[in-house]
């Protein structure tokens, strides 16, 4: 597999990255995902703007535009422009002497980037979920590779048998590990708004958006923990699901274990903006 590091394309197994990395010292750091089709991005200029409202937030002096060029070659090279694949990359503020503080300007960040294959669709019959406590930092809307209580709550889902957990914080559920958290009630959509607690998904963007085109009713107003009991629907939404239900909470049903309409018909009509789509990688 080849792999971006810093302005060259090699070997992963060549591809060396500083113990001094800031990445790896003090996860200073951000990161992307985005979904390729056939090398078609979905919604790039949505990804490329949260990366770059990730940098201006961290000072990280690194611009977004490498990203289209690159993720085209690692496509290309890794056989992967006819696919459905994903394009990962991550920007640190570089090596350099362990100090908590910025290091001197001019240190260059590290840049890391590489493709593969998208996961599996998830299994139809919708997913498991349980709560856990949402010990993240207080600037969840940076993109960080702060994750490790996503990891381990992640990994708190997996030994439950769940395929997600949901971050509760104050009893308020403000989304999964990795995907944003939507809910139907009395006919509502709803989902966290935006703000320091949540990551501003592309996918979530999206989601809203289809809702509002197929006459939903939308509320962007948090949602409590235990209300998404009597919910009519509650599913995830992430570059890597599009829309995934949720089916079980915690052991509890919801909405009758068995996936909901809405979450279905919102993932057709991303699937389909996406296949329609005429946007080209290189905008
Ligand atoms: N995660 N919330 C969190 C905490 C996330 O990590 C993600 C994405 C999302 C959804 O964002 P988007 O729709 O832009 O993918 C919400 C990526 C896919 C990951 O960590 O692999």
């Amino acid at each position: 597999m080849l792999v971006y590091l810093n302005g060259r394309f090699l070997p992963r197994e060549e591809a060396k990255i500083s113990p001094e990395d800031r990445g790896f010292l003090f996860a200073d750091a951000i990161y992307e995902v985005v979904r390729f089709a056939a090398g078609r991005p979905y919604r790039l200029a949505e990804h490329l703007m949260r990366m770059r409202d990730g940098l201006t937030a961290l000072r990280i002096a690194a611009e977004p535009q490498f990203f289209p060029v690159v993720a085209a070659r690692l496509l290309a090279e890794n056989g992967l422009d006819k696919e459905d694949a994903l394009v990962y990359a991550q920007i640190s503020r570089g090596a350099a002497p362990r100090a908590h503080a910025f290091p001197p300007p001019g240190t260059p960040p590290t840049v890391y980037a590489f493709a593969r294959l998208t996961d599996p669709p998830p299994a139809p019959e919708g997913g498991r979920a349980i709560f856990a406590n949402d010990e993240r930092w207080g600037r969840c809307d940076v993109k960080t590779v702060m994750l490790l209580p996503n990891v381990l709550a992640s990994q708190m889902a997996r030994e439950a048998n769940a395929s997600e957990a949901i971050l509760v914080r104050d009893g308020i559920a403000w989304e999964g590990t990795k995907a944003n958290l939507f809910a139907v009630t009395g006919g509502v959509l709803r989902t966290a708004p935006k703000g320091p607690r949540i990551l501003p998904g592309v996918t979530r963007a999206a989601a809203l958006e289809a809702a509002a085109g197929l006459g939903l009713a939308i509320e962007e107003r948090p949602l409590a923990a235990d209300e998404l009991f009597s919910c009519e629907e509650v599913f995830l939404a992430s570059t890597t699901l599009w829309t995934y239900s949720l089916v079980e909470i915690e052991g509890r049903p919801i909405a009758g274990g068995r996936p909901g309409p809405i979450a279905a018909r919102i993932r057709e009509t991303l699937q389909k903006e996406f296949r329609g789509a005429r946007v080209g990688l290189v905008t």
